[in-house]
């Protein structure tokens, strides 16, 4: 019988080559010290040492992820760091700049998003930190690391929706396209008056004005909703949003917080279902973003509109038509190297170098996908994705993102996340 794609005796030497490197790599990005500004200690991993020498959240909670597999201590500090400055109604900032003075220079234009503070950015970032909490209690438990970390957690996700809900329909909203993740999204064109072959100056034009808009708001949540420069109710935020709420639940009933797991798993429930409701378009098959408070549809064909399936709460039928249309070898979305984050058919997929999130094959989103194939049946092709990601980080290197034909590395050098692939491969080797 035919081995499947990836499997045989030479993965397990080829993970463990990769684990080589991610160690090195985390090692060289670790940054550790006491900042001048804060009584904390910090210890993290910058993204890239070069590129992206700060703490960002989403990428924390995929170095905790990671690091769950290498080092679990390094991932409860990843996580700790993460949490000490938690604001005090939940929110946590996207970026952290625990040694500003000394990276200045690499803040370029991300310097306007400190208005309220300098050191902790004006807005947040896509909620994974239950699902990386998680990840790490079922890798390498510590009932105790879970009692100290678990109620903040759960006000992270409340925030999201006390104060990002304000139509109160069970789907949070993002203020800002950097809030995502996904920054320079073309599903984000529309709403930035930007043309779909947006340059690097014309976003950060555009955004400089956005950021204005938003510092002279006050950044009050009443005014960001009766008069929003941007509001989008984004399906890949929501999609991490429901699948880390159930993350949380299973977590707060292992910890006993039992009105936190009653919260949780209704709300993971509600906006799996507002997702199916509002956002699902039965032609497409897919998710599309719902912008402004009149919650135009954002027909852009992104990953985001797939990465849904990772919720636990949409119906088997329709993750099947997903699968089917989107994610079957051959289609558009599954090029050699997928999955890219726009699809070739739109006027503004760009698969090399440029402008972030506009074409190329990205690490975080295959992680998210591949979750959400296993948790709905999937199992071969979501071993499929691991090991064309596996492939693609090996002819690329570990890069920021990736030519999604030719597997080509892109972006900042020395770049974290593809080490992912080490936990979308874990169960098919056996650890090192
Ligand atoms: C880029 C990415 C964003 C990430 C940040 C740090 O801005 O688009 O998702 O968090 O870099 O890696």
């Amino acid at each position: 019988m035919a081995q499947p794609e990836g499997a045989g005796g030479d993965l397990a030497a080829r993970v463990s080559t990769l684990r080589a490197q991610v160690r090195l790599l985390f090692d060289q990005n670790r940054q550790r010290g006491a900042a001048a500004w804060s009584d904390a200690r910090f210890d993290f991993v910058a993204p890239s040492s070069a590129h992206y020498p700060f703490q960002w959240l989403w990428d924390s909670c995929f170095h905790a992820v990671i690091l769950a597999h290498l080092d679990p201590p390094r991932a409860r500090s990843e996580i700790r760091t993460l949490l000490v400055n938690q604001h005090a109604d939940g929110r946590i900032s996207h970026m952290t700049l625990w040694e500003r003075d000394q990276y200045e220079h690499a803040l370029t234009h991300m310097a306007l998003q400190f208005t309220r503070s300098p050191y902790l950015s004006d807005i947040s970032q896509t909620p994974v930190l239950a699902q990386a909490l998680e990840r790490l209690h079922e890798l390498a438990p510590d009932q105790g690391f879970l009692d100290e970390t678990l109620p903040q957690v759960v006000r992270f996700y409340r925030w999201w929706k006390d104060v990002r809900d304000p139509d109160n329909d069970d789907l949070v909203a993002i203020i800002q396209p950097d809030e995502s993740g996904m920054d320079a999204s073309p599903r984000y064109d529309r709403l930035m008056g930007l043309p779909a072959d947006a340059s690097d100056e014309d976003l950060f034009f555009r955004m400089g004005q956005l950021l204005g808009m938003l510092t002279d708001l006050r950044w009050d949540p009443a005014r960001l909703w009766s008069e929003p420069p941007f509001l989008d109710e984004d399906v890949l935020v929501n999609a991490a949003f429901a699948d880390g709420c159930a993350s949380l639940e299973r977590l707060c009933q292992a910890a006993g917080l039992n009105a936190g797991a009653d919260w949780a798993g209704k709300q993971a429930r509600a906006t799996a279902r507002a997702l199916v409701a509002k956002c699902w378009d039965d032609e497409a098959c897919c998710f599309w973003d719902l912008a402004g408070r009149g919650e135009e549809p954002q027909r852009v064909l992104t990953v985001a509109a797939l990465v849904p399936i990772t919720c636990e709460g949409v119906p088997a039928e329709v993750v099947r038509r997903v699968v089917a249309v989107h994610l079957s070898p051959g289609s558009p979305m599954w090029p050699r190297f997928p999955v890219p984050s726009v699809s070739p058919g739109e006027p503004s997929f760009r698969p090399g170098a440029g402008p972030l999130w506009r074409g190329p094959s990205w690490m975080a989103t295959n992680w998210l996908l591949w979750r959400g194939l296993r948790r709905h049946g999937y199992g071969e092709l979501a071993r499929l994705l691991a090991a064309r990601s596996l492939t693609m980080v090996e002819t690329g290197g570990l890069r920021e993102y990736w030519d999604p034909f030719e597997g080509t590395g892109y972006g900042a050098e020395g770049f974290t996340w593809g080490a992912l692939v080490l936990d979308m491969l874990a169960d098919e080797v056996a650890p090192a």
